[in-house]
């Protein structure tokens, strides 16, 4: 089997050069489904990656929780110790474009993993048995770990980055699911 970092460098390669209209016509389609989900509606408090270069757009779906008065949730970044700060947004305006060139939020308002109760986790290739490799860093992995165990992970992804076997090792936290813009992969569809 391929190691992480070539499938990594092979999904990357191919998702770089999408067009940023196949990046946004998926995208509305899984945000769509997502709205759609049992999880979502039954979740009070989400927490939300913010997308960068050609990941799936999350910006759509973070205006329509706001408006339903969910809790909104997202990664302050921490890279000097390698982990994420789940911080909470109430309006757009509480985010601000970082170097990087994603947004984070202007001020960080913690909010503890036990709280939440849904995350929409992006990646890099996943597979069908709902493992997930990310950037190769261990943030999502660190992160995960410390949900309560009714929360769902629900990963967002491109339909090619979902492969039929990817290396796993123990510290990779599985998905609950996995939707991409024409499959859903996970053990209970409506969780
Ligand atoms: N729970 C953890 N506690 C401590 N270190 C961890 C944990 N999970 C992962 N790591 C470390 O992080 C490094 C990268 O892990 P891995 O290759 O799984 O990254 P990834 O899942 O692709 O990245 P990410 O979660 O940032 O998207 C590994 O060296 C691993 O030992
Ligand atoms: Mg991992």
């Amino acid at each position: 089997m391929e190691s992480k970092k070539e499938l990594r460098k092979k999904i990357l390669t191919i998702r770089n050069k999408m067009e940023k209209e196949e990046v946004e016509n998926n995208s509305k389609l899984i945000m769509d489904k997502i709205v759609g989900l049992k999880a979502y509606k039954q979740s009070k408090v989400i927490f939300i990656y913010m997308d960068f270069n050609k990941e799936v757009m999350t910006s759509n779906l973070i205006r329509h929780m706001l408006a339903e008065k969910k809790r909104v949730v997202i990664p302050y970044t921490d890279t000097v110790n390698t982990l994420i700060i789940p911080s909470e947004i109430t309006e757009e305006a509480d985010l601000q474009l970082n170097s990087f060139g994603y947004y984070e939020p202007k001020e960080i308002l913690p909010v503890s993993p036990e709280e939440i109760d849904l995350v929409i986790v992006p990646g890099v290739v996943f597979d069908k048995n709902l493992n997930r490799i990310g950037f190769g860093k261990g943030y999502y992995d660190r992160i995960l770990k410390n949900l309560k165990p009714s929360a769902k992970k629900i990963a967002v992804a491109h339909d090619f980055q979902v492969l039929d076997e990817i290396p796993a090792e123990d510290h990779d936290v599985k998905m609950d699911m996995i939707i991409t813009e024409s499959s859903c992969y996970g053990k209970d569809i409506d969780l």
